[in-house]
């Protein structure tokens, strides 16, 4: 049985304005009619492989889970430290042994058979004690990815000989130009006993303090709270830079699932075209007339445009943002973003 643990913190600034800190990025419908973080949840619904998912947030984030999932295993983090020790908390409430699929509550997978293949072949080697990640090939020099240097085969997948976390676009240029590189998809699979010992061994602070948190932690029915003052002393990590990175027992399988992280608005074009949106993605009451590469987004005015290419523009309550596809990584700079 794979244990699903799904992650989810952090707020998207980059799809501002449908994307704010009162209502994050994994809780609204993207792309269909479910969010995000349910169709996380539904990827490992299959009870032929996976166990009840166990989800690990910020009390913030309660709310929407609850709201859009029901009751469930939730581990609350007192406050956000990112990714190793939210891992490290869902690691130390398991047995040693059990097989953990580490989920991103915030991407869209478009073949849910390709994931359900690449898990499988992931749980495998992590029960002979490897940290394995999912690759994704990549197709540009992105900034915001982990990058995985793939080694000798292993099993169905490969050893990672060496994993460089967010590289300046210099060095992603080289990684994707030499070839032997696949992205980190964010997606891993990890014996709970392998993952916290690889933790202790790199990151001794961490792994001490999330243990006394979880032995000053308490229960409420399916719900477990952690010590918030053990666990606040914590400095904050991500499990790229303080395992993945450090780890000699890093694998990784490919996996061909028609990966988005949906990290801004071109991402999204892009998804949502790929579902059959035609050349012009619109969405709420919207026309478009000569212009191509245009998505819209509105949850209420009508738009209406005329001879423009390659832009967007997103309506969201009282906030509009009109851009250039061109510049969508830069949205989080907006003062609108940033401040709101
Ligand atoms: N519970 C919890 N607590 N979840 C968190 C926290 C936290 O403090 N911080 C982030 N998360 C969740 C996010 O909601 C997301 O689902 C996932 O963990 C990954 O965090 P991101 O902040 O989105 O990481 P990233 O996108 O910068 O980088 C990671 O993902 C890339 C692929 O999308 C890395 O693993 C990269 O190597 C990878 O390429
Ligand atoms: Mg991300």
């Amino acid at each position: 049985m794979i244990n699903p643990i799904i992650l989810s913190g952090g707020s998207g600034t980059r799809l501002w304005p449908r994307s704010r800190r009162s209502h994050p990025k994994p809780f609204l419908p993207l792309l269909g009619e479910r969010t995000l973080f349910q169709q996380a949840l539904d990827r490992v619904s299959d009870t032929a492989f996976f166990a009840q998912p166990t989800i690990v947030a910020g009390e913030a984030h309660t709310r929407f889970i609850t709201e859009q999932a029901g009751q469930h295993g939730l581990i609350v983090e007192p406050a956000a430290k990112n990714t190793a020790p939210a891992i490290a908390l869902a690691a130390s409430l398991l047995p040693r042994e059990a097989i953990m699929l580490v989920c991103p509550s915030d991407h869209h997978i478009a073949n849910e058979a390709a994931f359900l293949a690449g898990a499988k072949k992931a749980a495998s080697l992590a029960a002979d004690g490897n940290l394995v990640s999912f690759g994704i090939a990549p197709d540009r020099p992105a900034t915001g990815y982990g990058y995985i240097k793939l080694g000798d085969a292993l099993g169905d997948g490969h050893r990672i000989e060496r994993f460089v976390e967010k590289p300046d676009l210099d060095r992603a240029r080289e990684f994707l130009a030499s070839g032997d590189y696949v992205w980190n998809g964010g997606i891993f699979a990890f014996q709970a006993g392998a993952f916290l010992g690889e933790l202790a061994k790199h990151r001794p602070e961490m792994a001490e303090a999330v243990a006394a948190s979880v032995e000053g932690g308490s229960w409420t029915d399916e719900r477990f709270d952690p010590d918030a003052g053990q666990f606040g002393a914590i400095a904050g990590e991500s499990v790229d830079y303080a395992v993945m990175e450090n780890t000699a027992q890093a694998a990784v399988v490919a996996a061909d699932m028609g990966w988005s992280d949906i990290g801004d608005w071109n991402a999204l074009f892009e998804a949502r075209a790929a579902q059959g949106g035609g050349e012009n993605v619109l969405s709420g009451p919207a026309e478009v007339k000569s212009a191509k590469s245009v998505m819209i987004d509105t949850d209420g005015p009508r738009i209406s445009l005329l001879g423009f290419d390659n832009a967007i523009v997103v309506v969201d309550g009282d906030e509009i943002l009109v851009l250039n596809r061109d510049h969508a990584q830069e949205v989080g700079k907006l003062d609108g973003a940033a401040n709101q």
